[in-house]
């Protein structure tokens, strides 16, 4: 049996001014899509979602994993004698790169139960084709972070890995809005108003990237205070180009009021999810003040590796 597991994703900052061509910054995370692969007949089943491949009949459910197959049948000559099952702790369709993670994890366990060296360029290239086919113009933010791993800044198409080593001291706090949203609508919701207010916007948007390169900064310095701040100042800015909401911002507020150094939407906005930056000695109000809201807090760490091997038991929750 191959199992290997692969992160999800939270952006840090700059979501949405990113698509105008301004930097942002986003981080692998230390929840995991996790595949093993034994010997079958061309099936793929998830333990959340059920039946996603079943090449011996013909159903397919999930496109971008039987584009997953193909690649692998074109570039190395995979056989259908597999049997892969997923299992994810990454939250569906909050912006966590759930789908990335799936296939950068599958990809990887099925190089591994095939003989091939998983090589992480192979696993990038083959996950970013699954993510063409899930989402209509993927930035490659997801499946890059999940095959990678790290911090990284990434501006125009260009990724670029933050080198110095998170503390382990501050961790990222995430509450789900389970506020489903499609991330094209929003993003052409703001665009639209772009277009109408050009002239402010695209002074926020300058704003914005100036933000993100001090926050950089802050990060390479190890100033987590500042961070936290300027992730304040983002969220106030996505508020601003109108994707935040009164249940997002109660989360947001109540991240703060319990001590977080910042807290700012994640992704998209509209639902979603919400992050914040805490200190280890601020975790536990941060996690009470969430379940008050009747929402399940998720307290993660960076992950620095990236796709990897993982052992055959189950990995427990982060
Ligand atoms: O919520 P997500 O992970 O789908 O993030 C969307 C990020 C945007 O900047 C809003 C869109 C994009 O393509 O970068």
């Amino acid at each position: 049996m191959a199992c290997s597991i692969a992160p999800g994703k939270v952006i840090l900052l700059g979501e949405h001014f990113v698509v105008k061509g301004m930097p942002a910054i986003g981080a692998a995370v230390t929840l995991y899509a996790r595949v093993c692969v034994s010997s079958g007949q061309g099936r793929v089943e998830s333990r959340q979602l059920g039946l996603l491949l079943d090449l011996s009949s013909n159903t397919v459910n999930d496109k971008g994993l039987y584009r997953v197959v193909e690649e692998l049948a074109g570039r190395f000559g995979l056989k259908r004698d597999f049997h892969a099952t997923i299992d994810s702790e990454i939250p569906i369709s909050s912006g966590m790169g759930s789908s990335a993670a799936v296939a950068v994890s599958t990809t990887h366990a099925l190089l591994s139960f095939a003989g091939v060296e998983p090589d992480k360029k192979a696993v990038w290239e083959v996950s970013f084709e699954a993510e063409k086919v899930y989402h209509v113009r993927p930035s490659g933010v997801d499946n890059t972070l999940s095959t990678y791993g790290g911090v990284m800044v990434y501006e125009r198409g260009v990724f670029n890995r933050v080198k110095r080593r998170w503390p382990d001291d501050v961790v990222i706090v995430i509450a789900d809005s389970g506020i489903k949203r499609s991330t094209g609508s929003v993003v052409a919701d703001v665009l639209n108003r772009y277009d109408k207010y050009s002239n402010v916007m695209s002074r926020i948007y300058d704003a914005a990237s100036e933000l993100v390169r001090d926050a950089l900064k802050s990060i390479e310095t190890g100033d987590f205070a500042r961070l936290g701040e300027l992730m304040d100042i983002n969220h106030g800015l996505l508020s601003s180009i109108g994707v935040s909401s009164r249940v997002l911002e109660s989360i947001v507020w109540a991240m703060r009021e319990a001590g977080a150094l910042g807290a700012k939407i994640s992704g998209a906005g509209r639902g979603g999810i919400v992050i914040g930056l805490v200190e280890t000695s601020k975790v536990p109000s941060v996690v009470e003040k969430i379940k008050l809201l009747g929402l399940t807090p998720l307290v993660v760490q960076i992950d620095d590796e990236g796709v990897r091997r993982a052992p055959d038991s189950r990995t427990s929750q982060g």
